[in-house]
């Protein structure tokens, strides 16, 4: 299957905001990876599962009740978890940091990687993660690497959770992020990095619009 463009990256890279553009404007699929892994993360704490129980962690992300209802166009997807809507509490801020706990442990990572492949169905796939390129679709034709500066991510998530009315400190932010790009980029199981063949962009200093386009001309090629 061979339309599939992954999409890596440190968190507020800007990944999430590009995926849903290219999902709408191409008519793809669009894989938001790291919601399972927030998912999981949110299961655990919900379910009273240790986070250092790797076997147990690893079964739970085995048997997700997940489901994802497709928003409106250009609108992320709902996520049900058992049939409950948790769309909220998966994109807070704190869940992040439950997420990547989680995936710190290849028995949970091995166990969302069928769910994870089977996205990719025709017309295509979007595929927004840290290991999409290297690790779930390494034949992918197309792999984009997006990052930004952490002082710049830190401040674009600041103003995306003001903008949603959530409060927030931009220093207590930075701190997160940091914490998040060191556990993402050290752990020993599909660290995060440009896959070999990845086209890195660094998005500090460009827009959205510039970045779409750059990649829909690699995507073309
Ligand atoms: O939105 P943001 O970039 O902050 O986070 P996310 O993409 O929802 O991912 C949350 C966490 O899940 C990351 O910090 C990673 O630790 C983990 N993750 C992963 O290990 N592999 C993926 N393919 C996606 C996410």
């Amino acid at each position: 299957f061979k339309q599939i463009v992954t999409v890596d990256g440190p968190s507020g890279s800007g990944k999430g905001s590009l995926c849903q553009l290219l999902a709408k404007e191409l008519g793809w699929h669009l894989l938001d990876s790291g919601a399972l892994y927030r998912i999981v993360g949110l299961a655990a704490q919900q379910q009273g599962v240790s986070f250092d129980d790797e076997t147990a962690l690893a079964q739970l992300a085995a048997n997700l009740q997940v489901e994802f209802k497709p928003g409106a166009p250009g609108e992320p997807a709902a996520v049900l978890l058992e049939g409950k809507d948790i769309s909220q509490q998966v994109r807070a801020e704190t869940t992040g940091a439950l997420a990547s706990k989680v995936a710190v442990y290849n028995g949970v990572r091995d166990a969302l990687l069928a769910l994870q492949r089977s996205f990719a169905k025709a017309p295509g796939l979007v595929a927004d993660g840290r290991d999409m390129g290297t690790v779930v679709f390494p034949h992918a034709p197309t792999k984009i690497y997006l990052t930004a500066s952490a002082e710049e991510r830190a401040n674009r998530r600041y103003k995306q959770l003001k903008a949603a009315g959530q409060s927030v400190n931009l220093a207590a932010l930075l701190e997160d992020i940091q914490a998040r790009d060191d556990r993402d980029m050290n752990r020993a199981v599909a660290p995060l990095k440009p896959a070999v063949d990845a086209v890195v962009i660094d998005s500090s200093v460009m827009g959205i619009n510039d970045v779409y386009n750059q990649v829909m001309i690699e995507i073309n090629k």
